[in-house]
Parts: C-alpha cells; sequence; structure tokens
C-alpha cells in the first residue's frame, strides 16, 4: 500500500487544472463546471466483512453488460466507472466479479443468478446492468444494499470489497458500512444513485489498485502518456458536457490552448469511434459543439475526447438516456 505522500494528486476538474498552469482567461471562474474536486487515486478500501459467506466460484461472464435479466425483479441500475492503478493510469482487462441479492434480499446458492464477471476495457472503463440488491437481516439488523466486488488486475492480487449506495438508512448501523477511517474506511465505497429517466438509476464507481496502468503512446512516438489524467491538459480541455445524461443533443465545451488542429470525437465503451463532432484548425480560446445525437444509438455510456493534433489529451464520460 502507497503512503499518502507517495500519490500523485491529480486535479480532476478542468478549470482548476487550467488555472493551475496558467493557460485559461479568468473570465472561465464564472463558467459552469468549476469544482474544487480533486481525483487522487487513492486505492479502493477493503470491507470490512470481507467476501462474505454467499460467494461461489466460477461465475459466468456478464452477457451484454447485463447481470440481471429484464425479468428481474427491483429496480434497474447501472453501475460504471474506471479501474486505474495508484498513479490514476487506466488499467485494460481487469476482471470485475460481482454478486449481491435479489431484490427480496435473498442470494442464489444454486446457480448464477446475479453473478458473474466482467473486463474493463482498453480504457480502464467497466459497466454492467443489474438490479438494486435488497437488504438481509445480519443478525437483529438489516445489511444496507450492497454489491459485492472480486477485482483483479492483470498478474496482480485480487481485491474483496463492497459497494454500498447513499441514503441508505442501514449504513449507519451496519458494522462494516459506517466505519469512516483506516484500513476499511467505506466513505469512497458509499455512491450516488442518480436517476437516469424510465426507472433507471446510474452510479460511478471508480475503483483504484496496486496494477500496471497503460502508457498509451500519444503519437508522438516517445511514450508519452495520453488518457483521462493526461499530461497533455496543457494543450487543450474539456470543460463539460450538458445535460448529462442526454437525449438528443448535448453542448460540450473544450478549450484549444494554442493555435492548433483539433477535434471533438466520441467513443463507446468498446472504443468504437461513433461520432466525429468538430475538426478544424482553432486558435487559442473556448469553443462549444452541439452533438445531435442519432436516435438509434444505443443507450449506455460514452466518452467524448478532445484530439489536439491527433492527441487525445482529455475525456469526458456521458450517459446517453
Ligand atoms: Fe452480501
Amino acid at each position: 500500500m502507497k503512503t499518502e505522500n507517495t500519490r500523485r494528486k491529480f486535479l480532476k476538474n478542468t478549470t482548476l487544472s487550467a488555472l493551475a498552469l496558467g493557460v485559461l482567461p479568468l473570465t472561465v471562474l464564472s463558467k459552469e463546471g468549476v469544482s474544487e474536486e480533486i481525483q487522487d487515486c487513492n486505492e479502493t478500501t477493503l470491507d470490512r466483512y470481507g467476501q462474505g459467506p454467499f460467494y461461489t466460484a466460477n461465475p459466468p461472464s456478464i452477457d451484454n453488460k447485463a447481470l440481471a435479466r429484464n425479468a428481474e425483479a427491483g429496480t434497474r441500475i447501472i453501475i460504471s466507472g474506471r479501474v486505474m492503478d495508484l498513479d490514476c493510469n487506466p488499467i485494460p482487462d481487469t476482471l470485475v466479479d460481482v454478486w449481491h441479492a435479489d431484490d427480496s434480499g435473498a442470494y442464489d446458492s444454486v446457480g448464477y443468478n446475479l453473478r458473474g464477471t466482467t473486463k474493463s476495457n482498453a480504457q480502464g472503463f467497466y459497466e454492467f446492468e443489474t438490479i438494486k440488491p435488497g437488504k438481509y437481516l445480519n443478525g437483529t439488523k438489516y445489511r444496507p444494499s450492497h454489491i459485492h466486488f472480486r477485482i483483479t488486475p492483470p498478474g496482480k492480487p485480487t481485491v474483496i470489497t463492497q459497494l454500498y449506495f447513499q441514503g441508505d438508512t442501514d449504513i449507519p448501523g451496519d458494522a462494516a458500512a459506517s466505519i469512516a477511517s483506516g484500513t476499511y474506511d467505506a466513505t469512497h465505497r458509499i455512491i450516488q444513485l442518480v436517476d437516469r429517466g424510465n426507472g433507471v438509476f446510474v452510479g460511478t464507481w471508480d475503483i483504484a489498485v496496486e496494477g500496471d496502468g497503460v502508457t498509451v503512446d500519444g503519437g508522438t512516438g516517445n511514450g508519452e502518456k495520453t488518457g483521462i489524467y493526461s499530461i497533455y491538459q496543457d494543450k487543450g480541455m474539456l470543460y463539460g458536457l450538458a445535460p448529462n445524461p442526454f437525449q438528443d443533443q448535448v453542448k460540450i465545451e473544450f478549450g484549444v490552448f494554442n493555435s492548433a488542429q483539433a477535434s471533438v470525437v466520441v467513443f463507446d465503451m468498446l472504443g468504437n469511434q461513433v461520432a466525429n463532432l468538430k475538426e478544424e484548425h482553432f486558435e487559442a480560446g473556448k469553443y462549444s459543439v452541439s452533438w445531435n445525437v442519432p436516435a438509434d444509438l444505443p443507450t449506455g455510456s460514452y466518452f467524448i475526447a478532445l484530439k489536439i493534433n491527433e492527441l487525445q489529451v482529455h475525456y469526458l464520460k456521458g450517459i446517453k438516456m
């Protein structure tokens, strides 16, 4: 486990990063999207209850990102995020093994219902759709709704933990979920579920574990990195997507810090490019582009990338509802 002062800290929000780099006009401060959120890739903590008694070995891989059948009772949720190493570099091909109780709080102890594995993609993203787990008694108390995770990056040990949901009234009384410091600190494993409409809630959980994050050659041939927390954020940035989640149209704001050829492109979760929204020569400045989202584009997560001189300098994730 790395100590606090060896972890690299990254300014997650574009505005603050830009100010730190001294490359943007101060008027940006008044724009939407200013945030003080700092991404430091602190190691994902273990759950005090560990794996618990309900794991079944050798679960199947999740088919088409759907852990729960359409007919499964309960509130539909989509959980997605990135698997990263402790320096915030994405780790592809990480095995993400999940299992949880059904709507009534029961585990399938015979078969593999609500049990399955998925893998992080080339950019470290994972995603699955399921139902919000029901609660079950642990002694005299109900355990809060939770999803169990076994996370195994290529060639690294498995991290076993649990994920909880904000607003769950059984969290304060739970011996694991209520822990707010130390080895079993659950604070960053209690996520918000946001109503995406159509009765579906979405939650984001980023995972940081020991692993070999990828160093993507940005096209310069010298092995420099590109990615979510790119060192190339001195070249340009995405300021925001609105609305997000989006339906038929989304406005993307971005900045180009030096006169350059730039483009805004959209990728799906598999890394396929689905749109090239704007590609031209830009003078240094702030710009926006509106994307008329094709009606037949499948719902789900996408990421929008800003390319400067063919270098992907920044990504933001968007959700089509
Ligand atoms: Fe459990």
